[in-house]
This record gives structure tokens, C-alpha cells and sequence, in this order.
């Protein structure tokens, strides 16, 4: 069943930089009415608010701060989409010193943080049959040892988006599982992958096209396409089998 993101409202955490802002841009363009930017410190996004004429609505949102996301919920009337695009990355093996609480950090915002998102936000999604889009990894899949605890992050939302899925898609919201492979932002360099890594708007494209399609699962770049073609016999027999065949 597929989404139109023209006239609708959307939610995008961390839409001030990397792929988020990309998200962002590429909602705009596709007709969005409105796109409440989920940031930690609204006050840097006045250009993007004012460039926007009055589309773009900036929200104070930590994913570490379950009220400022409850506080958020319950301050938007509609919601259509809501792309829990924010994340953070550590670079640490299981043998730096810092390792536990790299994972600690990790855990907290990129699986708790979309836990919290997802109980905030389901009830207004399902009011809307909307759409609820958590930006995973090839790093769900595959561990990359010197930011193992990133991966490990990731490989556990992962497992969360496929729990929303079954519990959400019985009560009408749709449930995407982004993973991107190598991209150009501040994580992508801080994980040195600037060699290898692509555009944000090919993340962006990618999800809009996803949207107007039934796809539970996008691998949007090239890495990521390497993937899913090793992976999809198993995506599409296992994780997108029904519930209670896993
Ligand atoms: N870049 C890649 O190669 C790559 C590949 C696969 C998946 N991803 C995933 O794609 C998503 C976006 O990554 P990116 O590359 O755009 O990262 P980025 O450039 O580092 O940007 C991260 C964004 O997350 C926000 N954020 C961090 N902690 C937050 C918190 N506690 N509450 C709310 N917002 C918070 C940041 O806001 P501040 O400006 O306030 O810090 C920023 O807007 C992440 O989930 C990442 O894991 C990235």
C-alpha cells in the first residue's frame, strides 16, 4: 500500500545534519505539508524554519529524554510519518577501555531511543494508518569490529523494527527498516569511511521510493544493495514471513 508524502505531516529526528537534513530537503520537495524537525537544540535550525516558510517546525527532542519525546507526541495534532532517522556511533572494539560504555551510550539512544519513539508515537500513527520509518544499518547484519558496539546497536534495532512491524501492522501503521551502507555525514567520516561512502540523497531517494511501495525492508547505496542481494532469500522467507512461522 503506498505512501504520498504530499499533504502530509511528518516527523524527522535529528533533521539538522547528515541524512536526517537530507530527509528533510527531500520531504519538502515531495509535497510534505508540514515536517517537524525532532532536534536537540531547535534554536540552530532558524534558517532552515524561516527558508521553509513556515513548513518546517522545529521540536526540542532527545532521544535519551523520554519526556521530550512523550512532550513532543503530545503536542502534534496529526503525525503521518515519523522517521526515527537520529542515531550515534562510538568507535570501539570489545577490547578498548571504553567499550562498556560506548555500548551503554549506543543502547540508550540508537534501541531505547526508538523504543521510546514507538510507545510515544503509535498511538497517533495509528489514528492516521501512518507510516513508522527506523533508519538500521548493513550494520544490523554485519559486525564491523572497530565500531562493534555501534553494529551490536544496530543489529538490536533491528530486531526491535520487526517487533514493531508485528505488533503495528495489525493496528493499520506501517513499519520501514532503513539500512544504509557507507554514507557521507559526520558519522560516516567519524567511522573514516569517506572513501567508500555516497550521497545522503541516495538514502532519501531511496525511502521515498520504499514509500510508494510496500517494502518493509530498503538497502538504499551500493554497499547496502551488495547486501540485500546476499541477504533477501533470507529477509523475504524469515523476517517478512507471518509472525507465527519465526
Ligand atoms: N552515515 C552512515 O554511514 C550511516 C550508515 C548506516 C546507517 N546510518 C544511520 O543513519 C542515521 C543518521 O546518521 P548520520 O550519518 O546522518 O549521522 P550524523 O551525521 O552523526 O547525525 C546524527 C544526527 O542524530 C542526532 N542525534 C544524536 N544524538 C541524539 C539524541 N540523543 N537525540 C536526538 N538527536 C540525536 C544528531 O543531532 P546533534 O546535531 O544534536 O548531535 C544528528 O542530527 C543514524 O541512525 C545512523 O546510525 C548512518
Amino acid at each position: 500500500m503506498g505512501f504520498d508524502v504530499a499533504g502530509k505531516t511528518v516527523l524527522i529526528t535529528g533533521a539538522n545534519r547528515g541524512i536526517g537534513k537530507s530527509f528533510l530537503d527531500h520531504m519538502l520537495k515531495a509535497g510534505a505539508e508540514k515536517v517537524y524537525a525532532g532536534v536537540r537544540n531547535p534554536d540552530a535550525m532558524t534558517d532552515v524554519v524561516e527558508a521553509s516558510g513556515g513548513k518546517v517546525i522545529a521540536v526540542q527532542l532527545d532521544l535519551a529524554n523520554a519526556d521530550t519525546i512523550n512532550s513532543v507526541a503530545g503536542s502534534i495534532d496529526r503525525i503521518d510519518l515519523v522517521i526515527n532517522n537520529a542515531g550515534v556511533l562510538k568507535v570501539a572494539t570489545p577490547f578498548s577501555d571504553d567499550v562498556f560504555d560506548s555500548l551503554d551510550y549506543e543502547m540508550d539512544i540508537n534501541v531505547k531511543g526508538l523504543i521510546r519513539m514507538a510507545r510515544a508515537f503509535a498511538p497517533q500513527l495509528e489514528k492516521t494508518s501512518g507510516v513508522f520509518v527506523q533508519l538500521n544499518s548493513v550494520a544490523s547484519l554485519r559486525n564491523f569490529a572497530d565500531f562493534a558496539t555501534y553494529c551490536a546497536s544496530k543489529a538490536a534495532a533491528y530486531s526491535i523494527t520487526q517487533a514493531l512491524r508485528d505488533l503495528l501492522q495489525p493496528k493499520g501503521v506501517r513499519v520501514i527498516s532503513v539500512h544504509p551502507g557507507p554514507i557521507m555525514t559526520d558519522m560516516g567520516k567519524s567511522a573514516g569511511l569517506e572513501e567508500v561512502a555516497e550521497s545522503p540523497a541516495v538514502v532519501s531517494e531511496a525511502l521515498l521510493a520504499a514509500l510508494a511501495s510496500d517494502d518493509f525492508h530498503v538497502f538504499p547505496d551500493t554497499m547496502a544493495k551488495n547486501f540485500w542481494q546476499a541477504y533477501k532469500t533470507f529477509a523475504k522467507g524469515v523476517v517478512e514471513s507471518g509472525a507465527s512461522e519465526g
